[in-house]
């Protein structure tokens, strides 16, 4: 199927290269879809695909999610994304199913849907096709490979959606009771095959560029200076919703098959700037299990699912949560130009990355290629933890990262990394030199709570006060020294 789109008024139209998806069966290609026109738009004004629904527009409460699937090595990764910030082009040579994509012609619901109505989990329905797509990418991870689907996975998959009338109960208990259906097996052979042939033809048009390779990568940044480049787009996304911007050129880096891996070294682990944060979290965990139930706070699944760690440090928000964390652990940022017809790199410590509110070292030819984090020592000790008003899919108040290295009872080493309580994610220097070189007890906590107190000046905003952030970095402080002192063992993500 050949559409060419005429965008509605609100859109002029930019110049841009056919769009390439497989839905229901066939391969569709559309033509003229500007290249900063959001997918939920496409589907619901273009192609009048009117099923996933616009709540936010600010990829918060899931309404708008559909799921997409990229074949990966013969097999699809299934992704719920919120389509409401994601441009359409950066999901071609991609399936997609919308929520009324999933019951079979005669009209018997997939088991998703039909878990839902076994366990009441609609009232209004408006957040109902969100929750669906976010079950059936839950279903096709898990079920769909006889896996059953525990408590935790639930809460998990369904971190990114909101309801407001139901009440999350019922549909944690439907997504519990999955079990997988004779002949509602995706055909995934004949999928794979079709993507396989929109990958073999090539993708043309100025617009929105997606390079598979890193010299290409940084050669479209070198000629393209003015270009947008986005990874996830999880914050460029909110640009065009609620900035209203317009993005006429845009370079996609998700596609870059240099930077969607994890290379592990002796010494450090390295994350390409394509890979997600739900699998840069998993790659750090392996080392440092404490990270995970930290990373399980950063926004909700769809989010992580989306985007990317490079995408959080270069972004550079004073309350971005991986930057605290990452300055704890002493990481460093690979940034990568093309000049002079080669590539060239340098590393940067991420806590001299970052010059001003939103700024940082990251020169405009310049792209963050890696986040390059050391591996641990023998007898480190890693606290992180986020403060928000929510649980989940919320943005930090404040956010403390603690790096400690205790010996004979005396502290050899600290690095500690604080967010929401400077123009930029920071580190606490003077309070790592309160501790280095002290007895790790109650005398030394106490003159690190005073030292952190005085070293930042936050603000007072909407998300808490400036007297609460300072009292906060204090009693977080006091967290780590209970922990690592097994004063406390109960982990309250524990009691959840
Ligand atoms: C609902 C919601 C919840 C969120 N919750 C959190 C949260 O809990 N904690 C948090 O920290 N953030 C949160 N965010 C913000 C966002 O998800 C993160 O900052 C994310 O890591 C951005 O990554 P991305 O790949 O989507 O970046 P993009 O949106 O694609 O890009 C963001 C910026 O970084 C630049 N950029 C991206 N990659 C590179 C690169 N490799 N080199 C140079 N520049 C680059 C882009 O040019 C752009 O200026 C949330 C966002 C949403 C929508
Ligand atoms: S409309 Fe709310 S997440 Fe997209
Ligand atoms: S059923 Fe009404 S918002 Fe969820």
């Amino acid at each position: 199927m050949s559409k060419t789109l005429v965008s509605p008024l609100k859109f002029v139209p930019l110049a841009s290269s056919a769009l390439r998806l497989w839905h229901r069966g066939e391969v569709m290609s559309l033509g003229n879809v500007p290249p900063d026109r959001t997918l939920l738009d496409l589907l619901r004004e273009d192609l009048r695909l009117t099923a996933s629904k616009e709540g936010c527009a600010a990829g918060d409460c899931g309404a708008c999610t559909v799921v997409v699937a990229e074949a990966v090595d013969g097999h699809l990764h299934y992704h719920a994304v919120n389509s409401c910030i994601k441009p359409a082009h950066a999901i071609d040579g991609m399936a997609l199913w919308t929520a009324a994509d999933l019951a079979q012609p005669n009209g018997t619901l997939h088991p998703v849907q039909q878990a839902m109505v076994a366990c009441h989990g609609s009232q209004c329905g408006f957040c109902t096709p969100g929750f669906v797509m976010s079950l059936f990418a839950l279903y096709q991870r898990t079920v769909a490979h006889g896996q059953a689907v525990d408590s935790h996975s639930a809460h998990q998959a369904l971190s990114g959606n909101l309801c407001r009338c139901t009440g999350y109960r019922p549909i944690v208990q439907a997504a519990c009771s999955l079990r997988a259906e004779p002949g509602q097996a995706v055909d995934e052979k004949a999928i794979v095959a079709a993507l396989q042939k929109l990958a073999d033809t090539e993708k043309t048009g100025a617009n929105y560029l997606r390079p598979s390779t890193l010299p290409a990568l940084l050669q479209a940044r070198s000629q393209h200076p003015t270009a947008q480049l986005i990874a996830g787009a999880t914050d460029a996304g909110l640009w065009l919703t609620q900035g209203l911007r317009r993005l006429p050129q845009i370079i996609d880096l998700t596609r870059v098959a240099e930077l969607r891996r994890v290379v592990h070294y002796p010494q450090h682990i390295a994350i390409g700037a394509a890979v997600n944060l739900q699998d840069a979290f998993e790659a750090l965990a392996a080392d440092r299990p404490v990270i995970m139930p930290f990373g399980e706070r950063f926004a909700g699944w769809p989010v992580r699912q989306s985007g990317t760690l490079g995408g959080n440090v270069a972004n550079g928000s004073p309350i971005g949560d991986s930057m605290p964390l990452l300055i704890a652990l002493g990481a460093q940022v690979v940034l990568m130009a093309w000049r002079k017809g080669r590539a060239v790199h340098r590393h940067v410590p991420l806590d001299r990355f970052y010059t001003g509110y939103r700024q940082s070292l990251l020169a405009a030819d310049e792209v963050l290629a890696w986040v390059v984090v050391p591996r641990p020592a023998q007898g480190e000790w890693l606290g992180a933890y986020k403060v928000s008003k929510r649980q989940e899919d919320d943005i930090s108040a404040v956010c403390l990262a603690v790096q400690l290295h205790v010996q004979d009872a005396h502290v050899t080493a600290a690095r500690i990394g604080a967010g929401g309580v400077a123009a930029t994610p920071t580190r606490a220097l003077q309070t790592e030199a309160t501790l280095i070189g002290q007895p790790w007890s109650e005398v030394t906590l106490a003159a690190a709570q005073r030292a952190i107190a005085q070293e930042f000046s936050p603000l007072s905003d909407l998300r808490a006060s400036a007297d609460y952030r300072r009292q906060i970095l204090g009693q977080l402080l006091r967290r780590a020294w209970l922990e690592s002192t097994e004063h406390n063992t109960v982990r309250l993500e524990a009691l959840a």
